[in-house]
Formats: C-alpha cells, structure tokens, sequence
C-alpha cells in the first residue's frame, strides 16, 4: 500500500499542532515539511522551531524536503529538531556524499531530490547512500501547482535505476486523484501531496482516496 506524506505548505499554518494530530488520526504516514530559505527557492517557510515543537502532536515521521542553498549548514538544526528523513536538491550541494553522510550521521533516512528537469541518472554516483529517491512533479517553491506530464515516465525510469535495491520512491508535487494511480502504478511507494488532502473533503476521505481505497 503507498503510503502518504502530507505537505503542511497547505495547511492552515494559524493551527499545525490540531492539524498534525488531524492527520495522524486520518491515515497519513509522514508529515512532509518544505523547508524554503527564499534563496534556493523564492519563498521562506518551516525553521526548526516549529518541528520541535509540532513532535509534541504527533507520532508520524519526519519528512523533511530542503529547498535551500547550502543544506550541510542546516541538516544539524533538521536532525535536532525531530527529522526522522531528510531530502536535499543535488545542485544544492558541491559534494552530495559528505551531505547524504552529514544526514546519516545523525541515524536519519537521506535522500536526494530531482526537479522536474533534472536528469534521473545525475542519482547513479549516488545509488549507494541514500535510503530514497524524492522526484518531483512541479518545480519546488509552492504548492498548488500542475503536475508534469512526464512525471510517471521519470518514475518508471527511477524504479529502474533503484530496481534491487532498498531505496524508496517518494513523489512530491502536482499529486491529485487523478495522477495518483499513475504515479503508484510507475512505482512510487510514498505520495506527498498538499492541496489534494487539504481540499473540499475530509482529510480521512482524501488521504484513502490517494492510497486507492474508497471509504
Ligand atoms: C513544492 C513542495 C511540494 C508541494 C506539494 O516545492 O515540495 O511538497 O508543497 O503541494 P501540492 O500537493 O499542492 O502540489
Ligand atoms: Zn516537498
């Protein structure tokens, strides 16, 4: 069954702590948190402070996507403050082994995370220090934006690089109900979506309807 990772860059920011305990309550697997330094990405969002204190309201894991500039300055501030993953953008980082080494360090799942036009090989170096794969079907800054056509094409690709290994496929951006299916049937094991969870529905209804179950 994939599991789903929602992103509180949807969420209501007035009231995570009822939001997070919501949400645990409703299925969700992780909370996914965009971290944005208004410098890798024209916006600012998550510091640690709020992860702190959102673990009192929450058993869930930790996904934590950074979208910033120099990510080996800040895995210490992620690691400390409750991160149980932690994902960087390649072209953040001169030397993406020492990062994914900084990460484990701390005993936390690393992964690396590709924008929609990145090249999916740019992970092979890489293929035996990391625990997952975050492809992306938007461009990282906002959420609400139109998922990549191509997107389940770059999974199935992916899937194919990662085959044998234990590395997880976790897919971030543009997720709705109709491209779930597409992107679970090319491959992913873990949907992080925001606007899809946090929309019309109840966030129960919504997360089961990403995993394909129907309440
Ligand atoms: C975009 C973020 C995504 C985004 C997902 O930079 O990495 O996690 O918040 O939001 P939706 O599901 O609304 O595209
Ligand atoms: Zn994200």
């Amino acid at each position: 069954m994939v599991k789903i990772a929602p992103s509180l860059l949807a969420a209501n920011s007035a009231c995570l702590g009822m939001v997070v305990s919501d949400l645990e309550a409703s299925g969700a697997d992780f909370i996914h948190f965009d971290v944005m330094d208004g410098h890798f990405v024209p916006n600012l969002t998550f510091g640690p402070k709020i992860l702190r204190e959102l673990k009192k309201y929450t058993t869930l894991p930790f996904d934590v996507h950074l979208m910033v500039t120099n990510p080996d300055d800040c895995i210490s501030w992620y690691a400390d403050a409750g991160a149980d993953l932690i994902t960087f953008h390649l072209e953040t980082t001169q030397n993406p082994k020492q990062t994914l080494k900084l990460i484990k360090d701390y005993h936390l799942k690393a992964g690396i995370t590709l924008k929609p036009t990145s090249h999916i090989e740019k992970i092979i170096p890489f293929i035996n220090d990391i625990d997952l794969v975050l492809v992306m079907g938007v461009q990282p800054g906002f959420g609400g934006q139109k998922f990549y056509p191509d997107t389940p094409e770059r999974i199935k690709q992916t899937k194919d690089i990662i085959a044998h290994r234990s590395v997880l496929l976790e897919v971030d951006g543009g997720i709705n109900f109709e491209n779930a299916s597409l992107c679970i049937d090319a491959g992913a094991d873990i949907l992080v979506a925001g606007t899809a969870v946090f929309q019309n529905a109840t966030l129960s209804e919504n997360i089961a309807t990403l995993k394909g179950m129907f309440l």
